[in-house]
């Protein structure tokens, strides 16, 4: 293998950049050629293939976003999309990708490596923290410290006014911001979307609540069944009817994604950035480079799609726990 090409897909996290420049340094140390794609599988199709220099990477690890734009590609999900992409990396020689993102770029990605073969190794690049085969994924812990210190402000003016914020954090599948924040920030109450939290459940806890507690927050993630933090404000509200009580909403939305990342990405995003390529060269393929227990482990494409990254038992009764 001589050419290879990394590219950046799906929401962009914080830490992309230090992966990025991981396998582009990577891969010059091991004397290979590097080429990156903007704006991910789109880019794959248009051809935005260009050679990388080790100085191409300098400056950015501590950069958010991705130097190399992401994107949804919906073209990419046909087969004369995908088609077109190989023609664009065979016309440039590319005979590896290292594919940095979530479950929808490795399930690309899959599909790719069926159809046409070409190496391809994932690096875990989503805030989402959704990602079996990982402890971790990049962008997960900046995410989690960007909530947490718009939560902490929140804090400051529920506790004046003595009122009950409802804060809706990202994650439309996945519970793991909001379990941390849920955490981190000293919630009264955490809804997301693996625990089956009913209305009736968040009324029963905030009149249950000691009468020394005068203001709440309750974290809602976006993709909870009961709907967003507005509609589960609006529903707890109406069984408060004859109460004393202030309601508010935020929406803590996209602020989550960006942001200088924190050391904890940086480091992981460089890990499986070099893991990536290094694997590539052994052999690897069709898989993500990700990090258990502290160690670098390839785990094949099929698994981090298809097997699900319970939440962590203890963190739910911890979060209950210590909300009393
Ligand atoms: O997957 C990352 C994520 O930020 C999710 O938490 C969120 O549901 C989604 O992306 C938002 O996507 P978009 O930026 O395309 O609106």
């Amino acid at each position: 293998m001589k050419k290879i090409a990394v590219f950046t897909s799906g929401g962009d996290s914080p830490g992309m950049n230090a992966c990025i420049r991981a396998v582009v340094r990577t891969g010059i140390y091991h004397g290979l050629d590097v080429y990156s794609i903007m704006y991910g599988y789109d880019g794959m199709i248009r051809g935005e293939i260009k050679k990388m220099q080790a100085h191409s990477v300098s400056n950015i690890l501590q950069r958010g976003g991705t130097i190399l734009k992401s994107a949804r590609s919906e073209n990419f999900l046909t087969k004369e999309g995908r088609k077109k992409a190989y023609d664009q990396l065979v016309n440039h020689g590319i005979e590896g990708l290292v594919a940095i993102g979530g479950d929808g770029t490795f399930t690309g990605a899959k599909v790719f490596f069926e159809e046409y073969g070409i190496p391809t190794v994932g690096c875990p690049g989503t805030i989402d923290n959704d990602i079996f085969g990982t402890d971790f994924t990049i962008g997960f812990d900046t995410a989690v410290n960007t909530a947490l210190e718009a939560i902490d402000k929140i804090r400051d003016t529920a506790a004046a006014h003595d009122r009950i914020f409802f804060i809706e954090v990202m994650g439309r599948d996945s519970g793991y911001i909001g379990i941390e924040c849920g955490i981190g920030g000293g919630a009264e109450l955490v809804m997301v979307p693996e625990t089956k939290t009913k209305i009736h459940d968040v009324v029963r806890s905030l009149k249950g609540l000691r009468k020394s507690k005068t203001s709440s927050i309750i974290i809602v993630a976006e993709g909870d069944e009961e709907g967003g933090a507005s509609e589960v404000m609006e529903k707890v509200k109406a069984q408060f009817k004859n109460e004393d009580k202030e309601f508010k909403v935020t929406t803590l939305g996209h602020i989550q994604r960006g942001g200088s990342p924190t050391a904890k990405d940086r480091i992981l995003g460089s890990r499986t950035g070099m893991a990536a390529v290094e694997g590539l060269l052994k052999g690897e393929s069709n898989c993500m480079a990700g990090v258990i227990h502290d160690r670098v482990v390839y785990t094949s494409f099929e698994d981090c799609i298809s097997k699900e990254k319970p939440l962590k038992e203890d963190y739910l009764r911890l979060q209950e726990i210590l909300s009393i």
